[in-house]
C-alpha cells in the first residue's frame, strides 16, 4: 500500500504568530519535495519556501480574512464559508495544510465539491484561523462535515467542540429537518470530539425533559443521525432493551456523572449571531 511508504516531509510550517511542528505526511507538489519547513500567510494559505518571499508576500496580499462570506460573528471569533469552487487555490492549500495534521484522510477529491467553514480569531490585524471544518455541498450519505482541524496551537480550548456544534447548529438553522453525521472514518481525537459532543447535547436535553422522549425526537431537536444517538447512549450504558423498545435510562445522578465525565462544554454556538446567506 502506497500510504505506508510516505514519511512526512515537512517538519514544520510558520502561519501567522505561531511556528507549529506538524504531524504527518502531506502531498505537497514535488518542486516542495526539498523543504523542512514551509511558510504560510496566514490569510490566503499561500504556502512558500522562504522566511523572505513570505515577507514580500505579506506586503503585497490584501486578503485580511479568509475569502468567503461572514456567516458568523459573536465577539472576536468569526466564521467564514468559502465555497472551494469560487475560491479553488484556498480550499486545495487548506486541504495541503490540514493533511500535515490528519493521519487517514486522502485529500484528492475535488475541492469544486466542498464549502469550508473556517473559524478565526479576529483583532485590528485581520481575521486569524484557528480551525476548519469542510462539507461536501451534495452529500448522498447525510454527511455534515467532512473533514475537521483545530490548528495545534489552539487545540483544548474547546474550538473543536465548537465547530462540532457550529455544523449542526447551521443544519438546524436551515430548518429542513436534516440529520447529519461526521464521514468516517474518524480519528482518535475526532471521536473523542464527537462523543463529548454528543455526550453533552445528548444528556443536557434529556436532564430537563420531562416523561418519555425517544430517539427520534432526539435526533429532530440536535440534527444528529438517530444511529449515532443510539451508539451514544448504549456506550453510556443508557439504554435497555425492553419488550422489542429501547428504553432510554435518565436517572439525574446517573445523567450528571456522564456529562461530568464528558469534558468541558466548549464554546457555545449563538445562534442569534448567524449571518444568514444560504448557499445557491
Ligand atoms: N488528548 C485527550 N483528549 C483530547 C485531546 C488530547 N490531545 N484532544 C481533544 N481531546 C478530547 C477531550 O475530550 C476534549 O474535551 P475536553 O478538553 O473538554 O476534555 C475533546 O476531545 C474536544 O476538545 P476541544 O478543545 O473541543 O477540541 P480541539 O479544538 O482540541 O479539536 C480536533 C479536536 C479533533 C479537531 C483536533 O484534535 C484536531 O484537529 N486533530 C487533528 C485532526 C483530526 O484528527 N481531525 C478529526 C478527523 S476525523
Ligand atoms: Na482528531
Amino acid at each position: 500500500h502506497e500510504e505506508f511508504t510516505k514519511v512526512k516531509n515537512i517538519a514544520t510550517i510558520e502561519l501567522g504568530r505561531y511556528e507549529i511542528e506538524t504531524w504527518y505526511f502531506s502531498p505537497f507538489p514535488p518542486e516542495y519535495n526539498d523543504c523542512l519547513n514551509l511558510y504560510f500567510c496566514e490569510f490566503c494559505l499561500t504556502f512558500m519556501k522562504r522566511k523572505q518571499q513570505l515577507q514580500r508576500h505579506m506586503k503585497k496580499c490584501d486578503l485580511k480574512h479568509p475569502p468567503g462570506d461572514e456567516i458568523y460573528r459573536s465577539g472576536t471569533l468569526s466564521m467564514f464559508e468559502v465555497d472551494g469552487k469560487k475560491n479553488k487555490v484556498y480550499g486545495q492549500n487548506l486541504c495541503y495544510l490540514a493533511k500535515l495534521f490528519l493521519d487517514h484522510k486522502t485529500l484528492y477529491y475535488d475541492v469544486d465539491l466542498f464549502l469550508f467553514y473556517v473559524l478565526c480569531e479576529c483583532d485590528d490585524r485581520g481575521c486569524h484561523m484557528v480551525g476548519y471544518f469542510s462539507k461536501e455541498k451534495h452529500s448522498e450519505e447525510s454527511y455534515n462535515l467532512a473533514c475537521i482541524l483545530t490548528l495545534p496551537p489552539y487545540q483544548r480550548k474547546g474550538y473543536g467542540k465548537f465547530l462540532i456544534a457550529f455544523s449542526a447548529a447551521y443544519e438546524l438553522s436551515k430548518k429542513e429537518g436534516k440529520v447529519g453525521t461526521p464521514e468516517r472514518p474518524l480519528s482518535d481525537l475526532g471521536l473523542l470530539s464527537y462523543r463529548g459532543y454528543w455526550t453533552r447535547v445528548l444528556l443536557d436535553i434529556l436532564k430537563k425533559h420531562k416523561g418519555n422522549i425517544s430517539i427520534k425526537e432526539l435526533s429532530d431537536m440536535t440534527a444528529i443521525r438517530a444511529e449515532d444517538i443510539l451508539a451514544t447512549l448504549q456506550a453510556l450504558e443508557l439504554i435497555q432493551y425492553r419488550k422489542g423498545q429501547h428504553v432510554i435510562c435518565a436517572d439525574p445522578k446517573v445523567l450528571d456523572r456522564h456529562l461530568k465525565a464528558a469534558g468541558r462544554g466548549g464554546l457555545e454556538v449563538d445562534v442569534s449571531k448567524l449571518i444568514w446567506t444560504p448557499y445557491k
